[in-house]
């Protein structure tokens, strides 16, 4: 199973840095697949600690995308570093073991602590959509015009019908990329 989550990691100077990733899961192993090159992956071979965070506000991972990355932080519990202030739940990791890669590295973690935060309140098409524009958005440079307004068009369905003022502003924040990619790839 993979889980979407935003990892929040430091650097050994304790700089925080916040991103959106994939994490796998099998048994009771978190395996966290960063592309090189990647802060994420620095931080985590620095301090061999990670924190997952789950959450439902989508803004989080559309802002990652879009330069947005200061969002509020409070400190962890039994390893050095912070969590998402607004997550439903986070875990603090710690790393196990490594299987290397030039391109996307495996980094095998096991938690070691574990809260809940805020209840779950269930699935909302919006934020499906921002997860997904999200996602599309991190591959621009990997996808045709024709690809992305598709995409764009179908998740919007979903979007329009359920999306609240957290999901309207995020997909907002991706869509003013989007645009300015196809204006510079048109321009080229
Ligand atoms: C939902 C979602 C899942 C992602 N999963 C991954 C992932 O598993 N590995 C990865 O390298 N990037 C993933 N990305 C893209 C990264 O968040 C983005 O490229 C980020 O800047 C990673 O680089 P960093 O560690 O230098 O911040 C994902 C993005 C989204 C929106």
């Amino acid at each position: 199973m993979i889980q979407e989550v935003i990892i929040t990691t430091q650097n050994a100077e304790g700089v925080s840095h916040i991103a959106p990733m994939g994490v796998h899961i099998i048994d009771d192993e978190f395996i966290i697949l960063p592309f090189r090159p990647s802060i994420t992956l620095n931080n985590i071979l620095q301090t061999e600690s990670a924190i997952i965070n789950y959450c439902d506000d989508v803004r989080i991972f559309a802002g990652c995308l879009t330069g947005r990355r200061d969002w509020p932080l409070t400190a962890t519990e039994k390893i050095q570093g912070h969590f998402i202030s607004s997550a439903l739940a986070h875990k603090e990791l710690k790393l196990d073991r490594i299987e290397d890669d030039e391109t996307r590295p495996k980094l095998f973690c096991k938690a070691i602590h574990s809260v809940n935060h805020a209840p779950f309140q269930g699935f909302n098409r919006a934020q499906y959509a921002v997860l997904e524009a999200a996602i599309l958005v991190s591959r621009l440079k990997m996808l045709s015009i024709e690809k992305i307004d598709s995409e764009i068009e179908y998740l919007s369905i979903g979007l329009n019908k359920t999306a609240g003022e957290k999901e309207r502003e995020a997909w907002s924040w991706l869509l003013a990329l989007v645009k300015t990619h196809k204006q510079e790839l048109t321009q080229a």
